[in-house]
């Protein structure tokens, strides 16, 4: 079974790309189970209900979040959709679905979202023993792991702590795709970020100008999207049968 798994979908350039690269890359790798990371999806980040439905429509079977999963004003409603998994390792009483369980002819695929703890700014539970007390109730055969997170250390210290005991560790968040992809010893595939998908040159999504310049001062701006220019689509195909994990980084030029 081969499962592919989209990063971060950056707002309105994010969906173009998408639009642009997802059915020649489904035509050419023929996935049975699509993953998208819809934390920025959204013009306001976050995801819709509007593009979850459009995006089932079109293939994609599950949603994964990330520290956005809060930022639009109907996330309750969002976190309620079915085949969505918000970040596991929020506290306690927190809306929304810890993992889903995508069912594909009898074979059960969860998919987990964690987040990470080392540069983020929400005061969330341990990724690590969260994991582990999802792990004595999932119930499936295959498990993915969506690991949003900013330290590449966090992000390869999860993979190697779940090694064996999950299919597939792959980072998201960063936006920038990494070239470390491997299986590691006990089995598990990773890659320590997917990317995104939206603008090429861009601050990972935003503004160049903005970006620069908010660097430059020191003085912070809310993030404003780049529009328009040229694209690049990210993502990671995971044969859950031969364990081969293979990048796929679409740059326009
Ligand atoms: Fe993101
Ligand atoms: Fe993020």
């Amino acid at each position: 079974m081969k499962v592919l798994f989209i990063g971060d979908v950056y707002m309105e350039q994010g969906r173009k790309a998408f639009d642009k690269y997802f059915a020649s890359v489904k035509q050419e790798y023929k996935p049975q189970i699509i993953i998208v990371n819809g934390e920025n999806i959204s013009d306001t980040n976050g995801l819709s209900e509007e593009i979850y439905k459009d995006y089932l429509k079109r293939g994609v079977n599950v949603f994964t979040l990330g520290n956005h999963a809060f930022s639009r004003r109907d996330y309750p409603e969002v976190l309620a959709l079915p085949y969505v998994a918000r970040p596991a390792n929020y506290g306690p009483g927190t809306l929304g679905n810890e993992y889903v369980i995508y069912n594909y002819n009898g074979t059960r695929v969860a998919v987990v979202n964690l987040l990470g703890r080392i540069f983020m700014r929400d005061p969330i539970d341990n990724p690590f023993t969260k994991m582990d007390e999802l792990l004595e109730t999932i119930d499936a055969e295959h498990i993915i792991v969506d690991f949003h997170a900013e330290a590449t250390s966090e992000k390869i210290a999860l993979a190697h702590y779940l090694d064996g005991r999950v299919d597939a560790v792959i980072g998201t968040h960063t936006h920038v795709p990494t070239a470390d992809e491997m299986v590691l010893p006990f089995g598990t595939m990773y890659q320590t970020d997917v990317g995104m998908s939206g603008v090429k040159y861009g601050i990972i999504g935003g503004e160049v100008a903005q970006g620069i310049r908010k660097f430059v001062s020191g003085v912070p701006e809310r993030v404003k999207a780049e529009k328009s220019g040229l694209l690049q689509f990210n993502a990671v195909l995971l044969d859950l049968d031969t364990k081969k994990i293979t990048r796929i980084n679409i740059k326009e030029e």
